[in-house]
């Protein structure tokens, strides 16, 4: 049977706190909503201590959420811990998720603390978030920096704590696939009572490596990730939710995992995200861009419109589009050209579709795309009839 890999979504907490992409109470909630009926299993909802804002947002999701767990994230801090137990009161499934970092250079440059201090501090907060609630996130943050034997001992005794899950985030992107993975490996054989915990990965990617990273992360016993709609989050972002999801998908003769996500609801996510935060997703951005599933090459449009599986590995439909793309550009070909067309309501003979072939690479030849309007005009021009003057008008309408 397929492993169950957790999907925990931090768009509203790590997501937000990406330049230009703050959102309001109403539009967290819009997007909370929609992370439910994605089925992540986890939705961060926020870092109450930051502000009242994201305490109250916090609040308000807790009451919304129904089927996800709600977390709430906070630093070792009594202060924090106080915010974010008081935060998720009315969650059906709420989660406290406390971190502190554990590499030497943050150890010595931001918190100045000792080793012994920072286990001191993270059992002292596992244990109060215990007191108020069953699941209990520990973040060894800059883990991927960090000694593993030092790993070893905070996760050790933040399990003995009560922590059920332990998370080893790459903070900063720095890790490759191979020295993540062992590391997870090391993690899973050495740290005595990990059969009480779930090991979970988060990854930044700084160096475009946050989705291998955390597929490597399961395939060496990681049974969490964390990730984001879109990518978005600190710097360079978090692993991409919908890239996670769909190689798990997608490749389930190689992985043999599965997750609560709902794909079809993968691309809605995206554009409510995108829509809410006005940001746009980079057109060449895999699954959720606007070329994921959008053909201009001739070869490539023919194989697509005579078998989708010749240029496609999954189904636009999978996601939640509609079709496929076949944008008609100065690579295309005759016969994409014919079928679009035809899907316009001109059906031409060999000798009527090169004609209108030159006209239209020449076209294309100085702007980028033509799009339908633009070859209804060259029809009219050239005074082709239409069979289909209902799909025109609406095409051009
Ligand atoms: O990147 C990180 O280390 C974090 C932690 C707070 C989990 O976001
Ligand atoms: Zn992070």
């Amino acid at each position: 049977m397929d492993s169950h890999i957790t999907i925990f979504d931090t768009t509203l907490r790590d997501g937000e706190q990406s330049p230009g992409y703050s959102m309001n109470k109403q539009e967290k909630l819009r997007l909370a909503l929609q992370l439910e009926k994605l089925g992540v299993d986890v939705i961060e909802a926020g870092f109450p201590i930051a502000s009242d804002g994201d305490y109250q947002t916090v609040r308000e999701i807790g009451k919304v959420i129904k089927k996800s767990s709600v977390a709430a994230l906070c630093r070792t801090r009594q202060v924090d811990l106080e915010r974010a137990v008081s935060a998720v009161q009315f969650a059906a499934k709420p989660r406290i998720h406390t971190f502190i970092a554990t590499s030497d250079i943050h150890l010595k440059y931001k918190l100045q603390m000792s080793r012994s201090e920072v286990v001191e501090s993270a059992v002292n907060a596992v244990k109060y978030a215990k007191s108020h609630y069953d699941d209990i996130e520990f973040s060894a943050e800059d883990a991927s920096r960090s000694d593993p034997e030092f790993l070893i001992e905070i996760f050790t005794a933040v399990i003995d704590a009560g922590a059920t899950t332990i998370n080893v985030p790459d903070t900063v992107g720095y890790a490759l696939p191979w020295e993540y993975s062992e590391l997870i490996r090391t993690l899973k054989e050495n740290v005595s009572n990990i059969d009480r915990a779930v090991i979970s990965v988060h990854c930044h990617n700084d160096l475009g490596l946050a989705v291998a990273n955390s597929l490597m992360a399961i395939r060496c016993g990681a049974r969490q990730i964390e990730c984001t709609v879109n990518g978005i989050g600190e710097r360079a972002g978090n692993a991409s939710l919908e890239e996670v999801v769909m190689a798990i998908e997608t490749r389930k003769n190689s992985m043999h995992y599965s997750t609560s996500i709902n794909t079809k609801e993968i691309f809605p996510a995206s554009q409510l995200l995108a829509q809410i935060t006005g940001k746009g997703v980079q057109p060449n951005k895999a699954i959720v861009g606007d070329n994921a599933f959008a053909h201009e090459a001739g070869i490539h449009q023919h194989g697509v419109l005579k078998n989708p599986l010749t240029y496609e590995i999954m189904t636009p439909e999978s996601v939640g589009l509609t079709s496929n793309k076949i944008v008609i550009g100065k690579h295309s070909g005759r016969f994409a050209l014919g079928k679009k067309l035809e899907e316009l309501g001109y059906f031409l003979d060999k000798d009527d579709l090169n004609e209108v072939y030159v006209k239209v690479t020449e076209l294309a030849d100085k702007q980028k795309t033509v799009e339908d309007q633009d070859l209804i005009k060259i029809m009219a021009t050239a005074n082709y009839s239409n069979q289909n003057p209902n799909r025109t008008l609406a095409a051009g309408g």
